[in-house]
């Protein structure tokens, strides 16, 4: 007889290992070096949004034919899910930014572990995979560098769409009984607006038997942007982007052709690039709408964003200021943001604190930006940042994917030579931001061992 698990069991335990791969020899894997101190200038390209493509390929799965994704950014975490599609049975032809898609024959039960626990977000495909098939086994996606990032709210979503739900040595295994082995519609309510169980929950109500409603859901533009692809591959959606999300179930979902949307922290990324070197810089294309808080905290700094068109914004640098920030779930600041501002903060006039609360261990960076002279003390989820008149370029480490763009976005500012290690981090979830930062004048080099 197999252990059986219970999930509640398994939340509470804590998950400590690190999904990032563990035994890189950093002697021999590639650095960034940066020569910071110079001015920007010229227009970036701003890729298709990393987290609304990672979640329309699990999408993807809901519908029997094939599905075409453009503007797919070409990235590492994007290759992962390409490898877990492919593993579990899809075809994928991948042409520049575009993806053809055709799973057609999927095997539900065979979500690779090694995959999985590389890539929290392709365990957000349960919800796809459950309520097309009626029965699914995926690994428990494990802890990350920035938290432990538990799946309670998805599985408690599907338990209330009366899936059956058990985890056995890691991995969940769902299943729907009844002739139809499909999902029953249900009101369900988020403890916590999570972005993932929001898109868990909706993905598998689009193929469930009546109406589904998800209250506190979160609002994040991704979540938009997966309603909008699965309402073109045929189904009823009504109120995303709002807290609560009306789902009508149908039978089935037909193929899609579908653009991905501009990556808003990508965007945001640029334009604190801009600020930190002092340099008017141009970005297209982006939703304006989508960086508000960002362009909010800008402004409040000195910056100015103005709108050169509705898909183009520009950034016009100022004497940098002092702020506090709180990150929030969407519309609030994005977590995904905060280790760029912290860098930003290092260099403005008078003091500063950054607050912390959607992820628990995301200040790992502080201890980085300090080794460039950053004033940066931490209390629990608090940063307190005095502001300096400069950084120095120093040997720094990126702790997880944001935390090494903010280190990048301080090198550039810092004065010296700084050399970012951990670049897989970076190589994650940045479209080619070396060659993006060269094209705005940037000086860096990635240095490979063998150079
Ligand atoms: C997504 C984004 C990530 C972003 C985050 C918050 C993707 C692929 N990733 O991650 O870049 O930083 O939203 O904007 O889209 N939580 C629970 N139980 C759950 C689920 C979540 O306690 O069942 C907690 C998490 O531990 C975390 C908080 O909720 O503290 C927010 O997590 P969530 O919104 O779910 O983030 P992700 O969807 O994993």
């Amino acid at each position: 007889m197999p252990r059986i698990t219970k999930l509640e069991d398994k939340i509470i335990s804590p998950i400590s290992n690190i999904t990032q791969p563990s035994v890189l020899n950093e002697e021999t894997q590639p650095v960034l070096e940066i020569w910071g101190g110079n001015s920007l200038n010229g227009t970036v390209n701003i890729s298709g949004a990393k987290n609304s493509a990672l979640v329309l390929m699990a999408g993807s799965l809901l519908c029997p034919e094939d599905c075409r994704l453009s503007n797919v950014p070409d990235l590492v975490d994007i290759r992962r899910m390409n490898q877990i599609l492919t593993a579990l049975g899809a075809k994928i032809t991948k042409n520049g930014n575009t993806l053809d898609i055709d799973v057609r024959e999927i095997n539900p039960t065979q979500a690779p572990y090694d995959l999985v626990s590389q890539l929290r977000a392709s365990f957000f495909a349960i919800g796809a995979l459950l309520t097309r098939f009626g029965i699914v086994r995926i690994p428990l996606p494990g802890g990350c560098a920035i938290g432990a990032r538990p799946v309670e709210l998805h599985v408690k979503g599907l338990r209330a769409m009366s899936a059956n739900v058990f985890i056995d040595s890691g991995i969940v295994h769902a299943h729907v009984t009844g002739s139809k082995r499909r999902l029953q519609g249900a009101k369900i309510y988020l403890d916590y607006p999570s972005v993932g169980a929001t898109e868990t929950l909706l993905m598998a109500a689009t193929l469930a038997e009546g109406e589904t409603i998800i209250e506190n859901a979160a609002q994040e533009p991704e979540i938009v942007d997966l309603a909008n692809f699965c309402c073109a591959m045929g189904a009823k959606i009504r109120g995303a982007g709002t807290n609560k999300i009306i789902i009508s179930g149908v039978e089935s979902l037909h193929s899609v052709d579908y653009k991905v949307i501009p990556d808003r922290i990508e965007a945001g990324t640029f334009l604190v690039a801009g600020a930190i070197t002092h340099s008017e810089i141009s970005l297209a294309p982006v939703i304006p709408e989508h960086l508000v808080p960002v362009i909010a905290k800008l402004e409040t700094m000195g910056c100015r964003v103005i709108s050169e068109s509705s898909t183009r914004l520009k950034l016009i640098p100022g004497v940098l200021k002092a702020t506090d920030i709180e990150t929030l779930p969407y519309p609030g600041f994005p977590t995904d943001m905060q280790a760029q501002f912290m860098a930003l903060l290092s260099i403005s006039e008078g003091s500063s604190v950054i607050s912390e609360t959607v992820f628990e261990n995301r200040l790992r960076h502080v201890a980085e930006l300090q080794r460039m002279g950053a004033n940066i003390r931490v209390k629990g989820k608090h940063a307190l940042i005095q502001g300096v008149p400069m950084l120095s370029g120093a040997p720094v480490m990126a702790t997880d994917l944001r935390a090494s763009a903010a280190l990048v976005l301080a090198g550039l500012a810092a004065q010296g030579k700084t050399i970012v290690r951990g670049l897989h981090h970076l190589d994650r979830g940045y479209e080619n931001l070396e060659g993006k930062l060269q094209g705005l004048g940037a000086k860096l080099q990635r240095i490979t061992s063998n150079q």
